[in-house]
Parts: C-alpha cells; structure tokens; sequence
C-alpha cells in the first residue's frame, strides 16, 4: 500500500509541496485506483501566516456586492464624488509635473517623499498653524499607509492600542494583523469621552490611542477643544502616543473645527513629542493620486521609513509631482470652498430628510463637516432596532447603508448605522431616504 499516513501529515504541515507531487506522482502511475484521492492530497490548501487569523473580510465588503443591483441609491461608500474632482486642475499639475521635470517625475525617489510635495505639504500645514519643517513628515501610500507603517513599527503581538468605539474598520482590520489587542474607548457627540479614556490608559497602559477628532469616519464626532487639550494632558501624563488620524478636517460646512491635535500640541509642554499625525488629500482632491502624509517625532519617522522601504520604496513620483504642482498653484482654498459648500448642501438635506421619513425611529447629531451621518434605531414604535435587518429591507427598498456594527472592535452597538451624504446629489438623497421610510 502506498504510505497515505505518511504522505497526509506532511501535506498538512505544509512540506515540500514539490516532494509530496513527486512521491503523489508515483504512487499515482504504481496505483491508479487511489488517483482522487492522491490529486486531493497535492492540493492541500495554502499553510497562511498566522497573523491572518486575527482579520476577517470586512463584512461591508460583502454589502457592496449587492450594490450592483440596478437603480439602488448608495449611502454605503466612503468616497467623496467623482464628479467633484477638480479634474481641469489635476491635468493641468500633470502637464507641468511632465514638462517641468519629467525625469523626476517618471524615476525612482526617495522614500519619505518627493521633496516640492513635502514643502507644499509643510505649507498646507502652517496654514493649519501646524508648524513642521518639510523634514518633519514622511509623504505616504494614503493615510491608509501611515497607519499601516504605525502597525509595523510600533505594534507586536499582544500589544494593547486604544480606539474609538466605534472607529475605522480598515484601522481596526491593519492594527489586529500586527497581533494588536483593541480596546475600545466609549465616545458621544464631543468625540471620546476623555474621563473614560484616562481610566483605560491607566489600566491597559497602551502602546498608542488612535483618535479620529475631527468629523470621525464613522461617528461624524468633533472632539471638543477642552476635551483636546484633556487628551495631550494624559499624552504628557502617561507618556502615551496619541495617533491623531485627520482625513476629514478640512471637510467642515459652516465653521471650522477647533484647531488638530497636533496644532494643541503647542500649548500643551512635552506633548508634542508624543503626537503621530496622519493627513491625505484623498477626501478633499482625490483618493486615486493615493498622497498621504505623517508627522510624528523623528526616530518614529525613521523607523517608519525604514519599513516603507520593504513596502512600496516610496510613492508614487508621478503622483507626488502632480499633487506637489497642484497645491503650488493655489488652487487648493477654492477646490475645499467647493467640497465644503456641496457636500454642506448634501448633509442638510439629508438630515431634513430623516427628520421627514424616519421621526422618532432614528436618533442622530447632524453633522458639521465629513462624510456620515451616524444614526441609532430607537426602536419606537416597535420599529425594528437591528440595523443588519434593516439594511436586509432597506437593500430591497432600493437603498444602501452600512450596518454598524463592524465598526467597533468589540461589544458592538447593532442599532447604530452609518450614512453616507457624500455620492449622490440632494435629488438622490431625498429620495433614498423616502425609500428608507419604506423600509422601517
Ligand atoms: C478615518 C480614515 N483614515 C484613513 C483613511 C484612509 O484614507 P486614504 O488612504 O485614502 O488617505 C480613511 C478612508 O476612508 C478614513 O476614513
């Protein structure tokens, strides 16, 4: 008989896959009534890292099939619209980034950044009363990847982070396939709840806290400014980092949100050391270019660089020279003027609209900047307060949204969903949000 006991172990623990097709090709010629079995045997699925077992394929992903669905309204996606991109703009950088410096432009660069990008970046930041040296940030594959190199380089298995509840699924997702263990700070309307979150530094002692202040991705919650200033306190205090993740900052509709984090930094004796702070032009310009930024104390930069070596050796030049010549002429204020006024329009609407369809079904704070609207089922009524079943019926309805539970890294809040204003128009918004009422 041929050694199945033998040949079954090793496939399992992953052996030679090339030892076990040889030694399966024999047996296979010497005994061909075992063929099925033996062909089972050589397709042993893949030995993946271990670090795999912490993740999970996001279950918006598995909404977004059923959004292919013909006529359904989206307020599912993260994304700004398309038809808002200054595209004149952004070809207008391309031609000079490939008549102005070519040769740059198509090369390889350096790995923390094209240097006229992180001049302009350094700009942009003052005008935020940000005061950083061009050398003082690293420019980044996406905000997405200043968390990501935050995972390598600051995070081993076992390690503790603290996040919002709820926060970013994607951060939530990249922090966990470092080994981290997440724990969740409760927030409301004025961002985290900073008394919590001294008790849980305190306790868990925390390599980092990750924060989303300004207009959350998905809360839609502005930290206040005492509650700011409250967090560098206990960043001096404990010694703690504070990740301050900033993509929506810029997105306000009427007034501008207290000052970054980091900007508080300077009031605030020794905490600047102790800020990592993350940037993208992906909300307000474009997210295809994929140009984000991190500011954060140089030996962090350093090993953060280091490991965007191993990863993609830099950004892409190209798309550094163009976004570098975009914001050297100074079309940046009037494109946010744009986003600001439209995406304003939007919200207004939107939360008009639920008032209308929805009532005391739902519960929410409108939102003053970003992207979401973060809504709660009450249940009056005896409406529905499962917001997985109701996205089931919304789905059917013609209308998209994503559940919130994924958002929070545990003990979800399964009433809570997430909207997005952002995609479709106020014609499209009062409507999806009629179809909502229908679904209730
Ligand atoms: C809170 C937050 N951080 C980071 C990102 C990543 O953005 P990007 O990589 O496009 O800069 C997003 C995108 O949705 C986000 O919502």
């Amino acid at each position: 008989m041929p050694e199945l006991h033998r040949l079954w172990p090793r496939a399992r623990v992953g052996g030679c896959r090339l030892e076990l097709c040889a030694e399966t090709l024999v047996t296979m010629v010497r005994y061909p009534f075992l063929n099925s079995s033996l062909t089972f045997l050589y397709w042993a699925p893949m030995q993946f890292a271990d670090r795999l077992n912490n993740v999970e394929t996001s279950a918006i992903r598995e909404l977004f099939k059923l959004l292919g669905k013909p006529g359904i309204i989206s307020f599912a996606g993260g994304f700004p619209d398309s038809a808002m991109f200054d595209v004149a703009g952004i070809k207008e950088a391309v031609n000079l980034a490939l008549t102005q410096e070519p040769g740059a432009a198509l090369q390889y660069g350096a790995t923390e950044g094209y240097n006229p990008l992180r001049e302009q970046l350094s700009a942009f930041m003052k005008s935020k009363g940000v005061d950083v040296s061009p050398e003082g940030l690293i420019v980044t594959t996406g905000s997405q990847q200043a968390l990501d190199l935050l995972g390598k380089t600051m995070i081993s298995p076992g390690d503790k982070v603290i996040v919002e509840a709820p926060t970013f699924l994607a951060t939530i997702q990249c922090f966990r396939l470092y080994g981290a263990e997440l724990i969740s700070a409760p927030i409301d309307a004025d961002g985290v709840k900073t008394d919590e979150l001294e008790k849980l530094i305190a306790e868990h002692k925390p390599k980092f806290v990750y924060l989303i202040p300004t207009f959350g991705n998905p809360s839609g919650a502005t930290l206040s400014l005492e509650r700011r200033k409250k967090v560098l306190e206990l960043a001096v205090k404990y010694q703690t980092l504070i990740v301050e993740d900033d993509p929506y900052g810029d997105l306000y509709f009427n007034k501008a949100p207290p000052p970054s984090i980091l900007s508080l930094s300077k009031d605030v004796p020794g905490s600047r050391e102790l800020i990592a702070h993350c940037g993208s032009l992906s909300k307000v310009l474009s997210p295809g270019l994929r140009v984000g930024w991190m500011i954060a104390p140089a030996e962090l930069l350093a090993k953060a660089t280091m490991c965007k070596q191993f990863s993609d050796a830099h950004t892409s030049t190209f798309a550094q020279a163009t976004a570098a010549h975009y914001l050297k002429a100074g079309r940046m204020p009037a494109t946010l003027a744009n986003v600001r006024k439209v995406y304003g329009e939007r919200a207004v609407a939107m939360g008009a609209a639920l008032k209308r369809e929805l009532g005391d079904a739902i519960e929410f704070t409108q939102p003053q900047g970003g992207l979401f609207f973060w809504v709660r089922l009450t249940g009056a009524g005896g409406n529905t307060k499962d917001a997985g079943e109701f996205a089931k019926r919304a789905i059917e309805k013609g209308v998209a949204f994503v559940p919130g539970a994924p958002f929070y890294a545990a003990d979800p809040d399964v009433a809570t969903f997430r909207l997005s204003f952002a995609t479709a128009d106020v014609g499209k918004i009062e409507e999806g949000v009629g179809r909502l009422g229908k679904a209730i």
